[in-house]
């Protein structure tokens, strides 16, 4: 099943080639922040929201009504392959997802059995064969990195210090490789359907992956989240590689085998562009803050983003991490616009400069 895109800005951008203006999406567009989310969202844990295909793409479907944004990402979350295989994980509202019996032992690893994405997260599936239908711009399926699924899976949830997942690390390296293993092998499988499904572009979120060293990221973490793009990439479908706090990490992750790289808004694209040789497209990185601050910082900084994105081969407007709950879903559909109306001079002059270079 493909999808007929009509608007394949964020495509070109992915792949580095010339767009017309710059493309826009957020990172948790659906959510909390727009009222007609908090209208329709079930009570109890979002994990029965998500089961639910109609009411999932609804809520998929709203922020790209409300603001025009260029993707549609799906909503779902990075632990319902995890929990469909009866790992034993929950969504707690407010919190994350915790797990009442963490991971500690090769024993654990029984708990980790390969993902029939058919069977299993059918409802994904499901939800997303319903928005290839209706959607005129691409929808983004995506999946957690190795790394930040093992730290929930490890720790129990969220946490800041990370102690036990570094302590399994270090410890018991063997483990760790074969949990990493275990976590990239569900990934391909659920990447892999959401592709056959009908999404057109995939993001892996490897959230907390800037907690560690370069080199310790090199050796315990970039060979499972390669593996995974090296895995898809006969399927020729763009992919993004997120992570925050990743400026250390920006020039491994550039050549990861993903087509673009999500930067967070503590380093600057001017200097994301340096770190990764320009060898990979950019998506980002206006601090989710700014939308808090109010429109006139929010636009103010969204003008330097823009400006800051001149180098790179391709670009894509995001946040450098996900819409906060209290964010004014009007504010973000000024930054859309603006993006769009500015993104135009921004992209010429992006050609002009490559010419210049060549
Ligand atoms: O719009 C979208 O971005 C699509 C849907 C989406 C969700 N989670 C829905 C969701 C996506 C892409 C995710 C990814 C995700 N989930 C990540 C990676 C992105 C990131 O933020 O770094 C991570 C780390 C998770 C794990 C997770 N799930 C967290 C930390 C939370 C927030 C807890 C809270 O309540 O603040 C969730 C729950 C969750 N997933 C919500 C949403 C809209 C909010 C809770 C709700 O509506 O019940």
């Amino acid at each position: 099943m493909s999808q007929k895109v009509i608007n394949d800005l964020v495509i070109k951008a992915a792949q580095g080639k010339p767009t017309p203006t710059v493309p826009v999406w957020f990172m948790r567009q659906a959510g909390r922040s727009l009222p007609e989310y908090r209208a329709v969202r079930k009570r109890g844990s979002i994990l029965d929201t998500i089961k639910d295909p109609r009411l999932s793409a609804e809520i998929t479907l709203q922020p790209v009504q409300r603001y025009g944004v260029d993707a549609a990402i799906v909503y779902s979350d990075i632990i319902v392959p995890v929990f469909a295989i009866g790992f034993g994980i929950e969504v707690v509202e407010g919190k994350g997802p915790v797990v009442p019996q963490p991971f500690r032992n090769d024993g654990d690893l029984a708990r980790l059995r390969n993902l029939e994405p058919e069977i299993d997260t059918s409802y994904v599936l499901e939800t997303i064969k319903i928005l290839v239908e209706e959607l005129q711009v691409p929808l983004i399926g995506f999946a957690g990195a190795p790394f930040t699924v093992a730290s929930y899976l490890i720790e129990g949830g969220p946490s800041r210090s990370y102690i036990k997942t570094k302590s399994l690390m270090r410890s018991n390296p063997a483990l760790w490789h074969k949990l990493m293993e275990r976590l990239s092998r569900l990934a391909i499988a659920s990447l892999e359907s959401q592709i056959a499904a009908g999404a057109s572009m995939y993001q892996l979120f490897d959230s907390w992956a800037g907690i560690l060293s370069p080199s310790e990221y090199r050796v315990m973490v970039a060979p499972y989240s390669n593996a995974i793009f090296s895995a898809l990439a006969e399927k020729n479908v763009p992919s993004v590689h997120f992570g925050v706090g990743t400026a250390g990490l920006l020039d491994q992750m550039a050549h990861s085998g993903a087509s673009a790289v999500g930067v967070d808004d503590r380093v600057s694209l001017e200097e994301a562009h340096r770190l990764t040789q320009g060898k990979v497209a950019l998506q980002g990185n206006l601090d989710p803050v700014n939308i808090l601050i109010g429109h006139d910082i929010a636009i103010a900084e969204s003008k330097k983003v823009l400006a800051s994105s001149a180098k790179s081969v391709g670009y894509i407007f995001n946040l450098g991490h996900g819409v906060l709950p209290d964010s004014d879903p009007r504010i973000l559909k000024s930054v859309a616009d603006l993006v769009h109306d500015q993104g135009a001079a921004i992209r010429a002059a992006a050609s002009q400069s490559q010419l210049g270079e060549q």
